[in-house]
Protein backbone atom coordinates (compact mmCIF):
# COMPACT_ATOMS: atom_id res chain seq x y z
CA UNK A 1 0.00 0.00 0.00
CA UNK A 2 2.78 2.40 1.28
CA UNK A 3 4.94 1.41 -1.62
CA UNK A 4 2.13 1.69 -3.72
CA UNK A 5 1.17 5.67 -2.80
CA UNK A 6 4.72 6.29 -3.39
CA UNK A 7 5.15 5.10 -6.49
CA UNK A 8 1.88 7.07 -7.78
CA UNK A 9 2.81 10.23 -6.29
CA UNK A 10 6.30 9.92 -7.84
CA UNK A 11 4.70 9.19 -11.07
CA UNK A 12 2.48 12.12 -10.68
CA UNK A 13 5.47 14.57 -10.39
CA UNK A 14 7.12 12.64 -13.71
CA UNK A 15 4.26 13.88 -15.41
CA UNK A 16 4.02 17.08 -13.87
CA UNK A 17 7.79 17.79 -14.47
CA UNK A 18 6.90 16.51 -18.02
CA UNK A 19 3.65 19.06 -18.71
CA UNK A 20 6.22 21.99 -17.32
CA UNK A 21 8.62 20.80 -19.74
CA UNK A 22 6.32 21.06 -22.59
CA UNK A 23 5.40 24.62 -21.72
CA UNK A 24 8.03 25.84 -21.82
CA UNK A 25 8.11 26.48 -25.41
CA UNK A 26 10.32 29.78 -26.12
CA UNK A 27 11.05 29.11 -30.04
CA UNK A 28 7.81 28.92 -31.69
CA UNK A 29 8.08 25.54 -34.09
CA UNK A 30 6.00 27.04 -37.40
CA UNK A 31 2.45 25.53 -39.03
CA UNK A 32 2.32 22.47 -40.86
CA UNK A 33 2.72 23.52 -44.88
CA UNK A 34 -0.63 22.22 -45.99
CA UNK A 35 -0.81 18.83 -44.45
CA UNK A 36 3.31 18.63 -44.23
CA UNK A 37 4.86 18.98 -40.87
CA UNK A 38 7.43 21.59 -40.27
CA UNK A 39 9.49 20.44 -37.12
CA UNK A 40 11.92 22.96 -35.20
CA UNK A 41 14.20 24.69 -36.06
CA UNK A 42 12.83 24.87 -39.80
CA UNK A 43 11.54 28.36 -40.59
CA UNK A 44 8.89 29.03 -42.87
CA UNK A 45 8.44 32.33 -41.95
CA UNK A 46 9.62 35.13 -40.06
CA UNK A 47 7.43 34.51 -37.22
CA UNK A 48 8.37 30.72 -36.23
CA UNK A 49 11.52 28.60 -35.83
CA UNK A 50 15.32 29.69 -36.41
CA UNK A 51 16.30 32.05 -39.01
CA UNK A 52 18.97 30.03 -40.20
CA UNK A 53 17.29 27.35 -41.24
CA UNK A 54 14.65 28.49 -43.75
CA UNK A 55 12.76 26.44 -46.10
CA UNK A 56 9.93 27.23 -48.30
CA UNK A 57 6.62 26.12 -48.05
CA UNK A 58 4.05 25.51 -50.89
CA UNK A 59 1.01 25.09 -49.42
CA UNK A 60 -0.99 24.51 -52.09
CA UNK A 61 0.59 21.10 -52.67
CA UNK A 62 1.88 20.33 -48.99
CA UNK A 63 5.18 20.49 -50.38
CA UNK A 64 8.51 22.07 -48.44
CA UNK A 65 11.36 23.26 -50.68
CA UNK A 66 14.96 23.47 -49.86
CA UNK A 67 16.92 26.46 -51.07
CA UNK A 68 20.58 25.61 -52.16
CA UNK A 69 22.58 29.12 -53.67
CA UNK A 70 20.99 28.55 -57.12
CA UNK A 71 18.58 26.07 -56.96
CA UNK A 72 15.37 24.70 -55.31
CA UNK A 73 14.71 21.24 -54.31
CA UNK A 74 11.63 19.13 -53.08
CA UNK A 75 12.19 18.23 -49.17
CA UNK A 76 10.88 14.30 -49.57
CA UNK A 77 11.68 13.22 -45.61
CA UNK A 78 13.20 15.47 -42.23
CA UNK A 79 14.04 13.55 -39.62
CA UNK A 80 14.37 15.92 -36.31
CA UNK A 81 15.61 13.37 -33.91
CA UNK A 82 19.00 12.65 -36.19
CA UNK A 83 18.48 15.91 -37.74
CA UNK A 84 18.59 14.89 -41.24
CA UNK A 85 16.87 15.85 -44.38
CA UNK A 86 16.52 14.36 -47.82
CA UNK A 87 15.73 16.37 -50.71
CA UNK A 88 14.98 15.29 -54.18
CA UNK A 89 17.00 16.31 -57.00
CA UNK A 90 15.53 16.41 -60.42
CA UNK A 91 15.16 13.43 -62.45
CA UNK A 92 17.34 13.07 -65.80
CA UNK A 93 15.14 13.29 -68.83
CA UNK A 94 15.02 9.81 -71.45
CA UNK A 95 16.41 12.41 -73.80
CA UNK A 96 19.38 13.29 -72.80
CA UNK A 97 21.97 12.22 -70.52
CA UNK A 98 21.93 15.97 -68.73
CA UNK A 99 20.73 16.88 -65.12
CA UNK A 100 17.86 19.43 -64.95
CA UNK A 101 20.31 21.34 -62.38
CA UNK A 102 23.28 21.50 -64.82
CA UNK A 103 23.23 24.91 -65.69
CA UNK A 104 23.88 25.89 -62.10
CA UNK A 105 26.22 23.50 -61.56
CA UNK A 106 24.17 20.51 -59.91
CA UNK A 107 23.63 21.32 -55.71
CA UNK A 108 25.62 24.06 -54.35
CA UNK A 109 24.88 24.78 -50.83
CA UNK A 110 26.07 28.06 -49.07
CA UNK A 111 28.13 27.29 -46.75
CA UNK A 112 27.60 30.19 -44.06
CA UNK A 113 24.72 27.75 -43.48
CA UNK A 114 24.37 24.99 -40.96
CA UNK A 115 23.65 22.20 -43.71
CA UNK A 116 25.57 19.60 -45.32
CA UNK A 117 25.59 16.42 -46.81
CA UNK A 118 26.00 13.34 -45.24
CA UNK A 119 28.33 10.53 -46.11
CA UNK A 120 25.33 8.80 -46.34
CA UNK A 121 24.77 9.36 -49.72
CA UNK A 122 25.91 7.18 -52.85
CA UNK A 123 26.42 9.80 -55.63
CA UNK A 124 26.87 8.51 -59.60
CA UNK A 125 28.51 11.34 -61.93
CA UNK A 126 27.18 10.55 -65.22
CA UNK A 127 28.25 11.50 -68.71
CA UNK A 128 31.69 12.35 -67.89
CA UNK A 129 34.49 13.25 -70.05
CA UNK A 130 37.98 12.29 -70.02
CA UNK A 131 38.95 15.44 -67.51
CA UNK A 132 37.43 13.46 -64.60
CA UNK A 133 39.88 10.40 -64.75
CA UNK A 134 42.33 12.81 -62.54
CA UNK A 135 40.07 12.50 -60.26
CA UNK A 136 40.33 10.13 -56.76
CA UNK A 137 37.04 8.93 -57.95
CA UNK A 138 35.69 5.56 -58.88
CA UNK A 139 35.65 5.89 -62.55
CA UNK A 140 36.72 2.06 -63.64
CA UNK A 141 35.02 0.17 -66.27
CA UNK A 142 33.11 -2.05 -62.98
CA UNK A 143 32.21 0.92 -61.41
CA UNK A 144 28.50 1.25 -59.94
CA UNK A 145 27.29 3.83 -61.86
CA UNK A 146 27.55 1.82 -65.00
CA UNK A 147 24.73 -0.40 -63.60
CA UNK A 148 22.13 2.03 -63.29
CA UNK A 149 18.78 1.87 -65.39
CA UNK A 150 18.69 5.33 -66.74
CA UNK A 151 18.23 4.77 -70.24
CA UNK A 152 19.52 8.07 -71.85
CA UNK A 153 22.87 7.33 -69.51
CA UNK A 154 23.09 4.05 -70.52
CA UNK A 155 26.09 2.86 -72.40
CA UNK A 156 28.29 6.11 -72.41
CA UNK A 157 31.81 5.15 -71.81
CA UNK A 158 32.90 7.38 -68.45
CA UNK A 159 30.70 7.53 -65.34
CA UNK A 160 32.04 7.08 -61.52
CA UNK A 161 31.16 6.61 -58.06
CA UNK A 162 31.55 8.11 -55.00
CA UNK A 163 30.67 8.30 -51.54
CA UNK A 164 29.46 11.89 -50.33
CA UNK A 165 30.39 13.51 -46.87
CA UNK A 166 34.27 14.03 -47.32
CA UNK A 167 35.83 17.94 -46.88
CA UNK A 168 35.47 18.33 -50.97
CA UNK A 169 31.84 17.23 -50.98
CA UNK A 170 30.44 18.39 -47.63
CA UNK A 171 28.89 21.16 -49.43
CA UNK A 172 28.38 20.48 -53.01
CA UNK A 173 27.66 17.95 -55.78
CA UNK A 174 29.59 19.64 -58.40
CA UNK A 175 28.32 18.93 -62.33
CA UNK A 176 29.78 20.73 -65.65
CA UNK A 177 30.09 20.14 -69.45
CA UNK A 178 33.94 19.65 -69.02
CA UNK A 179 33.87 16.98 -66.53
CA UNK A 180 29.99 15.16 -65.89
CA UNK A 181 26.82 16.24 -67.03
CA UNK A 182 24.67 14.52 -65.02
CA UNK A 183 24.44 12.31 -61.80
CA UNK A 184 22.38 10.24 -59.64
CA UNK A 185 21.93 10.30 -55.74
CA UNK A 186 20.75 7.56 -53.20
CA UNK A 187 20.58 7.33 -49.36
CA UNK A 188 21.86 4.20 -47.65
CA UNK A 189 22.42 2.84 -51.21
CA UNK A 190 22.85 -1.61 -50.73
CA UNK A 191 24.79 -1.72 -53.60
CA UNK A 192 23.88 -5.71 -53.23
CA UNK A 193 20.35 -4.90 -53.44
CA UNK A 194 19.27 -5.42 -57.10
CA UNK A 195 19.61 -2.39 -59.38
CA UNK A 196 15.57 -2.10 -59.75
CA UNK A 197 15.32 -1.57 -55.63
CA UNK A 198 17.58 1.14 -55.97
CA UNK A 199 15.26 3.77 -56.79
CA UNK A 200 13.90 3.32 -53.54
CA UNK A 201 17.11 4.80 -52.36
CA UNK A 202 16.83 7.80 -54.44
CA UNK A 203 17.87 11.37 -53.28
CA UNK A 204 20.29 13.78 -51.26
CA UNK A 205 20.52 13.47 -47.66
CA UNK A 206 21.52 16.49 -45.66
CA UNK A 207 22.42 17.14 -42.27
CA UNK A 208 22.43 19.94 -40.20
CA UNK A 209 23.73 21.51 -36.67
CA UNK A 210 22.44 21.64 -34.06
CA UNK A 211 20.53 25.15 -33.26
CA UNK A 212 21.66 27.47 -30.82
CA UNK A 213 19.39 29.62 -28.46
CA UNK A 214 17.35 32.60 -30.04
CA UNK A 215 19.17 35.74 -30.71
CA UNK A 216 17.82 38.91 -28.64
CA UNK A 217 18.77 42.49 -28.42
CA UNK A 218 17.11 43.15 -24.70
CA UNK A 219 15.02 40.81 -22.40
CA UNK A 220 11.55 41.15 -24.07
CA UNK A 221 12.90 39.42 -26.90
CA UNK A 222 12.88 36.40 -24.97
CA UNK A 223 9.72 34.45 -25.03
CA UNK A 224 9.31 33.51 -21.55
CA UNK A 225 11.67 35.40 -19.08
CA UNK A 226 11.18 33.15 -16.22
CA UNK A 227 12.74 30.69 -18.30
CA UNK A 228 15.47 32.61 -20.64
CA UNK A 229 18.14 35.45 -20.03
CA UNK A 230 19.12 37.82 -22.86
CA UNK A 231 22.88 37.54 -21.82
CA UNK A 232 25.95 37.92 -24.09
CA UNK A 233 27.67 34.54 -25.24
CA UNK A 234 31.46 33.91 -23.68
CA UNK A 235 32.37 32.93 -27.28
CA UNK A 236 30.79 36.08 -29.11
CA UNK A 237 29.28 39.50 -29.14
CA UNK A 238 25.93 38.16 -29.75
CA UNK A 239 23.12 37.74 -27.16
CA UNK A 240 21.04 35.04 -27.31
CA UNK A 241 18.06 33.97 -24.30
CA UNK A 242 20.29 31.66 -22.34
CA UNK A 243 18.14 29.20 -20.56
CA UNK A 244 18.61 29.78 -16.42
CA UNK A 245 19.55 27.27 -14.50
CA UNK A 246 18.89 24.39 -13.58
CA UNK A 247 17.08 24.35 -17.37
CA UNK A 248 19.34 23.55 -20.59
CA UNK A 249 18.72 24.45 -23.46
CA UNK A 250 16.92 21.34 -25.70
CA UNK A 251 18.24 21.83 -29.72
CA UNK A 252 15.71 19.01 -30.87
CA UNK A 253 12.67 20.77 -29.74
CA UNK A 254 13.72 24.56 -29.43
CA UNK A 255 12.80 24.65 -25.59
CA UNK A 256 14.47 24.96 -22.13
CA UNK A 257 14.21 22.29 -20.18
CA UNK A 258 14.44 20.11 -16.81
CA UNK A 259 17.82 18.28 -17.41
CA UNK A 260 17.26 14.06 -17.66
CA UNK A 261 19.70 14.25 -14.03
CA UNK A 262 17.17 16.37 -12.37
CA UNK A 263 14.01 14.29 -13.39
CA UNK A 264 15.37 11.36 -12.10
CA UNK A 265 16.14 12.66 -8.53
CA UNK A 266 12.78 13.77 -7.82
C1 LIG B 1 4.21 22.47 -55.91
O1 LIG B 1 4.05 23.86 -56.10
C2 LIG B 1 5.22 24.56 -56.47
C3 LIG B 1 4.90 26.04 -56.61
O2 LIG B 1 3.71 26.38 -56.06
C4 LIG B 1 5.77 24.01 -57.77
O3 LIG B 1 6.99 24.65 -58.07
C5 LIG B 1 6.00 22.51 -57.64
O4 LIG B 1 6.45 21.98 -58.87
C6 LIG B 1 4.71 21.83 -57.21
N1 LIG B 1 4.79 20.38 -57.16
C7 LIG B 1 5.70 19.66 -56.52
C8 LIG B 1 5.52 18.17 -56.52
O5 LIG B 1 6.64 20.11 -55.94
C1 LIG C 1 11.49 7.03 -69.59
O1 LIG C 1 11.72 5.70 -70.03
C2 LIG C 1 11.25 4.70 -69.18
C3 LIG C 1 11.64 3.35 -69.72
O2 LIG C 1 12.65 3.43 -70.64
C4 LIG C 1 9.74 4.82 -69.05
O3 LIG C 1 9.25 3.86 -68.14
C5 LIG C 1 9.38 6.21 -68.54
O4 LIG C 1 7.98 6.36 -68.51
C6 LIG C 1 9.98 7.27 -69.44
N1 LIG C 1 9.73 8.56 -68.85
C7 LIG C 1 9.27 9.58 -69.54
C8 LIG C 1 9.04 10.86 -68.80
O5 LIG C 1 9.04 9.50 -70.72
C1 LIG D 1 26.46 14.45 -72.37
O1 LIG D 1 26.80 15.77 -71.98
C2 LIG D 1 27.17 16.64 -73.06
C3 LIG D 1 27.66 17.95 -72.44
O2 LIG D 1 26.69 18.49 -71.56
C4 LIG D 1 25.98 16.80 -73.98
O3 LIG D 1 26.35 17.65 -75.06
C5 LIG D 1 25.57 15.42 -74.51
O4 LIG D 1 24.41 15.51 -75.29
C6 LIG D 1 25.30 14.47 -73.34
N1 LIG D 1 25.12 13.12 -73.85
C7 LIG D 1 23.94 12.52 -73.87
C8 LIG D 1 23.93 11.12 -74.38
O5 LIG D 1 22.93 13.04 -73.46
C1 LIG E 1 24.94 31.02 -59.27
O1 LIG E 1 24.39 32.20 -59.80
C2 LIG E 1 25.28 33.28 -59.87
C3 LIG E 1 24.53 34.50 -60.33
O2 LIG E 1 23.53 34.16 -61.23
C4 LIG E 1 26.43 32.94 -60.81
O3 LIG E 1 27.34 33.99 -60.86
C5 LIG E 1 27.13 31.69 -60.26
O4 LIG E 1 28.14 31.29 -61.16
C6 LIG E 1 26.14 30.57 -60.10
N1 LIG E 1 26.80 29.46 -59.46
C7 LIG E 1 26.77 28.24 -59.96
C8 LIG E 1 27.47 27.21 -59.16
O5 LIG E 1 26.19 28.00 -61.00
C1 LIG F 1 35.31 0.56 -58.10
O1 LIG F 1 34.06 0.01 -57.68
C2 LIG F 1 33.90 -1.36 -57.97
C3 LIG F 1 32.48 -1.76 -57.59
O2 LIG F 1 32.19 -1.40 -56.27
C4 LIG F 1 34.96 -2.15 -57.23
O3 LIG F 1 34.81 -3.52 -57.54
C5 LIG F 1 36.34 -1.66 -57.67
O4 LIG F 1 37.33 -2.33 -56.93
C6 LIG F 1 36.48 -0.15 -57.44
N1 LIG F 1 37.72 0.30 -58.02
C7 LIG F 1 38.53 1.17 -57.41
C8 LIG F 1 39.75 1.57 -58.16
O5 LIG F 1 38.29 1.57 -56.29
C1 LIG G 1 10.34 0.29 -52.13
O1 LIG G 1 9.99 0.51 -50.77
C2 LIG G 1 8.67 0.18 -50.46
C3 LIG G 1 8.39 0.61 -49.03
O2 LIG G 1 9.53 0.73 -48.29
C4 LIG G 1 8.47 -1.32 -50.65
O3 LIG G 1 7.16 -1.66 -50.34
C5 LIG G 1 8.77 -1.66 -52.10
O4 LIG G 1 8.67 -3.04 -52.29
C6 LIG G 1 10.15 -1.19 -52.48
N1 LIG G 1 10.33 -1.38 -53.90
C7 LIG G 1 11.36 -2.00 -54.39
C8 LIG G 1 11.42 -2.13 -55.88
O5 LIG G 1 12.23 -2.47 -53.66
C1 LIG H 1 28.53 18.11 -41.21
O1 LIG H 1 27.79 18.70 -40.16
C2 LIG H 1 27.83 17.98 -38.94
C3 LIG H 1 26.89 18.66 -37.97
O2 LIG H 1 27.19 20.01 -37.84
C4 LIG H 1 29.27 17.93 -38.44
O3 LIG H 1 29.33 17.17 -37.25
C5 LIG H 1 30.12 17.27 -39.50
O4 LIG H 1 31.47 17.29 -39.10
C6 LIG H 1 29.99 17.99 -40.83
N1 LIG H 1 30.70 17.22 -41.83
C7 LIG H 1 31.57 17.79 -42.68
C8 LIG H 1 32.24 16.87 -43.65
O5 LIG H 1 31.77 18.98 -42.69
Amino acid sequence: MEKGSYFYSRCLQLVFVFLQTATYVICKPCPPCGTTPVPFPFSTDSTCGDPSYKIRCSATNSTLFFDTINNSYPITSISPTFQRLTIKPPFIGNNSCISPDLSSGGVWLNPALPFNVTSSNTIMLLNCTANILVSPLNCSSNSLCHLIHQSSCQNLPICCTFVAGGSSTSHSIHISTQYCSAYRSYVNLNPAQPVYTWQNNSGLELQWASPREPLCTTQADCEDSTKMNCETSSDSVVKRCFCISPLMWNPISGTCEQSMFLILLI
